[in-house]
């Protein structure tokens, strides 16, 4: 039985982890290079193309059979040029086995955007080929570690994890476009630098592909939205992130700083290898020196 565990360390290498131990993954990966997150994290696309196809083979080893990996993507816009990272995601965990089962959509607030320069650009020139739209959505792809053996599960753990069909039907479950908000840039937020997604994302997905008591991965730790939301929904957490200086954020986020409150939390095993790196202040530089530059 797996415990809760975070590892601070590259999640190419899952060493920790048993084969077939972990029952659903939810993540998202770093957005590549993006200008506002991570500027020139990769020394090019290849470099992230090839994070993402050795992390797809570490999931492959350590899912469960017939279990999901849902990994929250999005094309990158980067001076101009779009790197088609769905895609090329897509392909990469198809090659390593994978099924692909579905493409979600998720849709952000509209208010979220200003018209940006480069939508705004029709307007100064409000002719045909001056098009260049802004981005509300990006993409929840879900792949399928093989065929899942649905009489596996006895009758009372089915019970105990069934999905509440009021809310299912309310919150437009059903369809392949959800309309969530987005976390909001706002200052000194715990999450700032992060690109952290809302709880609403890993609240549905762990609901609808997971069992009560069952363990829940998230590679990308981040600040560890995934492993609250599992913990709240009565599953294990494990978490693998490289940035050593997101320590404090996620303890904070799990609540693992307050040591009055040690009773009520789950315990975790931090685990901390020689692979981290430093990467959250140097980042937060070169978006703050992006900025001035504009
Ligand atoms: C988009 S963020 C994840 C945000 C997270 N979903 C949240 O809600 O806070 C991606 C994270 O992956 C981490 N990361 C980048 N390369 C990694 C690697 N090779 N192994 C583990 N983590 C890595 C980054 O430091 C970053 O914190």
């Amino acid at each position: 039985m797996t415990k809760n565990m975070i590892i601070f360390g590259d999640a190419r290498n899952m060493k920790e982890l048993h084969d077939n131990s972990v029952h659903l993954v939810v993540t998202s990966p770093p957005y590549f290079n993006a200008p506002f997150d991570y500027p020139d994290l990769f020394k090019s696309y290849d470099e992230f193309l090839s994070l993402m196809r050795n992390v797809a083979r570490e999931l492959k080893r350590v899912l469960d059979e017939g279990r999901i990996a849902a990994f929250v993507v999005d094309d990158t816009l980067i001076k101009g040029k779009k790197y088609p990272v769905v895609a090329d995601i897509t392909k990469t965990f198809i090659e390593e086995g994978f099924k692909y089962r579905e493409r979600i959509v998720w849709v952000k607030p509209e208010g979220y955007i200003r018209i940006s320069r480069r939508s705004g650009v029709l307007l100064q020139h409000p002719y045909p080929m001056y098009y260049y739209p802004d981005n509300l959505q990006e993409s929840i792809l879900i792949f399928q570690n093989g065929e899942f053996d649905y009489k596996k599960i006895p009758e009372k753990l089915k019970e105990e994890s069934k999905i509440d069909i009021q809310e299912y039907q309310k919150e437009k479950w059903y369809l392949n476009v959800w309309q969530i908000t987005n976390v909001l840039p706002i200052n000194n937020r715990l999450e700032k630098g992060v690109a952290a997604f809302p709880e609403e994302i890993p609240y549905r997905l762990i609901k609808l592909f997971s069992y009560k008591g069952e363990t829940v991965l998230d590679p990308f730790l981040g600040s560890g939205t995934t492993l609250k939301v599992a913990l709240e929904l009565g599953r294990k957490a494990v978490g693998y992130e490289i940035d050593i200086e997101l320590l404090d954020v996620v303890k904070k986020k799990l609540k693992i700083d307050q040591p009055a409150l040690i009773g009520n939390i789950p315990e975790f095993e931090i685990i901390i290898r020689e692979d981290i790196k430093h990467l959250r202040t140097q980042l937060q530089e070169k978006v703050a020196k992006n900025n001035k530059g504009k």
